[in-house]
This record gives C-alpha cells, structure tokens and sequence, in this order.
C-alpha cells in the first residue's frame, strides 16, 4: 500500500534512503573501501561503453557515462530507438550496458538483441529480477529500489545513479575513497533532504496557470538531473518544462525566458562556479524567477530569489540530492494543480511498443 502517503509516488520519494540503502548493500567491501559487485565476475574492463536507455533510464544513463568517461573509458549514453548498432562500430571491446528499470521497454530490450548479435558484451541495469532485458544480456546488475507502483519514475532513478557509480567504480577498479565514503552517507543525507524540504512552499508559489514555462538548468554531473527535473514536471504537472545543460541557454533557450518562466538552477560540485552562476543572472536579468538548488554553504554570489539547501557531499553525488527536492517540486507542483499523480493522463509505466 501506499504506507500513509496520499500517493506512492510520494512513497517512493521517501523509500530513497532505504532503496539506496539496499542497492549498496554487500556491495562495498568494509576493509579496504573497493566495490566489488559479485554478479559481475567475468566482466572485464571495457574498451568503450555505450548506454541505451529511454526517458528517465536515459537520464541515468547520461550520469553514468560521464563516470565512466572519468575514469578513462570512453563512453556514450545512447537513446534506445536511435541505437543504429549497424552504422555505430561495436566490437567484443564494447560494452553495451542498458538500463532499464522495468526490464521490459521495447526500444532497450531491441537495442541490446542488436549488440548481442553485433558481439558486444552486454549489461543489463535493471529493477526486476528475471526482466526481459536482465535474461537479453551477458551479465545484469540490479537495482534493488523495490517495486516502483508510480508511472512516474523517482525511486529507481535514485538507484540506478548510485548503481552505476558503483558499475563505474568496480569495472575501472577506481576506487576514490572520498566517493565511496560519500556513498555511505548518501542514504542519511537524502533523508535529511527529505526531513527538511520546503519545496511545497517554492510550489505554491510557482504552480501557477500564469506561467508559460518552466526550465530547468545545470552543468556537467548536475545536467542530467536538470533533464530529469524538466521530464518529471512535464508528466505529472502538464506543464511545459524544459531541461538543459546550462551553457545552451544562449543558443536559443533564452529567447523565451521571461517573468513568466520560472528557473530552476542545480548549483552543485564543479557546477558552482562562475559560469553557472553567470546562466543564472543570464535569466534573472530578463525577469525570470530563478530557484537555485545548492549544496553550496555560502550565499550564492547570482540573483536568485529562492535558495532549496542540500546537504554537502561529494560532487558528484551533490546532484542526486538536488534531484530529491526536484522530484518534490514536481510532485507538489501537480498537486496544487489537481492532477493525477500517480496515473498520469496518456502514460505506461512500461512501454513495450517501439
Ligand atoms: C519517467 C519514466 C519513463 C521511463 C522510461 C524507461 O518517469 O518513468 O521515462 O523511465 O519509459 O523505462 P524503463 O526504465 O522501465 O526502461
């Protein structure tokens, strides 16, 4: 049931601590700190990655190659019904890694078949034990978010970020301490996000039929969840939402911002930096409410009407966090809207057409 919440989506925001709990469970060798993923025996590190992946698995995905490019392995998130294996050159050398919480969408399940024949190494990323695409690939990785009831996807996003980080960590054998003993807190710190939020507050303000738009920007590891925070807006609010990394607001985005365009800006890690807060002041200059989601201690040296904390944490991790409150957001924002959250109009929690 729905524990309480008036939606399980709500729920499935707050099961975060716990889903991310179980996901790094065994997981993290005590000693020396190292990942070590039994599943994964036989997995030899890859040449190149590609991700296949659709909406918010591909969201996951975009993080995730950033992590493995990172660590020196050169890699690409693919959207699954634009993987054309026949004309992108994959070898043994290739891992094809698709992600996938339900295990059963059409486009990633057809993208790994391709890879498989191709004679790339497979990986399937997935929630569902005995998924489609989990008996498709050579080796599968899951999850373990628990059942997810709400078409929209929150909790397993959360765990498909830190299950790649970890697929990143124990394929490279890059183990940096400071990640890893991040991840240790993240459970704790997602809950004092959730313990803390006032995001019901910024929706409030902002769920207004007023409003033409609503956008959402971020850099580097914080650009994926800017997609992420756009797309689950879109679904469950009706509302226009956009997300894109920062730096393409003056190459066309910018044309339509004005007071009417809220702004949520994740300012996290590296993404703290001057150009960001430069984007920033960029849309507040034409009018634009702007919300900074921060884990930054100091007042934010940009023009931000809104401030939602987050706790300090690794870098890359920061943007999970700033993720939480966004989810809230769009919850909330739906909610004041009346909408159907957890059956939003024209949706399927799985897609299994392409
Ligand atoms: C958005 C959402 C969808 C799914 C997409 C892929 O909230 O749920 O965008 O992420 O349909 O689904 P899976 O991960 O099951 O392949």
């Amino acid at each position: 049931g729905k524990s309480g919440y008036d939606h399980y989506m709500l729920k499935e925001i707050h099961d975060q601590p716990r889903a991310i709990r179980r996901c790094l469970r065994g997981r993290l060798r005590e000693l020396d700190g190292a990942v070590e993923i039994d599943e994964l025996g036989g997995l030899d590190r890859p040449d190149r990655v590609h991700f296949v992946a659709c909406g918010t698995s591909y969201h996951a995905s975009l993080y995730g190659a950033r992590l493995f490019r990172e660590r020196g392995i050169p890699s690409t998130a693919f959207l699954a019904s634009e993987y054309d294996v026949g004309k992108i050159p994959i070898d043994e050398g290739t891992a094809v890694i698709g992600v996938t919480q339900s295990g059963e969408t059409a486009d990633t399940l057809a993208a790994l078949r391709e890879a498989n024949s191709a004679g790339a190494t497979t990986v399937t990323v997935s929630n569902v034990v005995g998924s489609s695409a989990s008996r498709e690939a050579d080796h599968v990785l899951y999850i373990r978010a628990g059942p997810e009831i709400s078409v929209a996807a929150t909790k397993t996003f959360a765990s498909q970020q830190v299950a790649l980080t970890l697929l990143a960590s124990a394929i490279t054998g890059a183990c940096d301490r400071d990640t890893l003993e991040a991840l240790r807190s993240l459970p704790d710190h997602v809950q004092s996000v959730l313990d803390q939020s006032r995001t019901h507050e910024i929706a409030a303000e902002y769920a207004d039929a007023e409003m033409d738009a609503y956008f959402f920007i971020g850099r580097g590891y914080a650009a994926p969840v800017a997609l992420e925070g756009a797309l689950k807006l879109k679904e469950i609010s009706y509302a226009h939402a956009e997300g894109f990394p920062a730096g393409e607001l003056k190459h066309g985005p910018l044309a339509l911002v004005t007071e009417r365009t809220p702004v949520f800006a994740v300012v996290t890690g590296d993404s703290r930096a001057e150009t960001m807060l430069g984007n920033i002041n960029e849309v507040s200059s034409r009018g634009a409410p702007v919300v900074a989601v921060t884990d930054s201690p100091e007042p934010l040296a940009a023009d931000v009407d809104h401030v939602v904390p987050i706790p300090e944490t690794d870098p890359r991790l920061a943007p999970i966090l700033a993720n939480v409150q966004l989810q809230l957001v769009a919850y909330w924002i739906a909610r004041e809207l009346g909408r159907s959250i957890d059956k939003p109009r024209n949706l399927a929690k799985s897609v299994t057409v392409q």
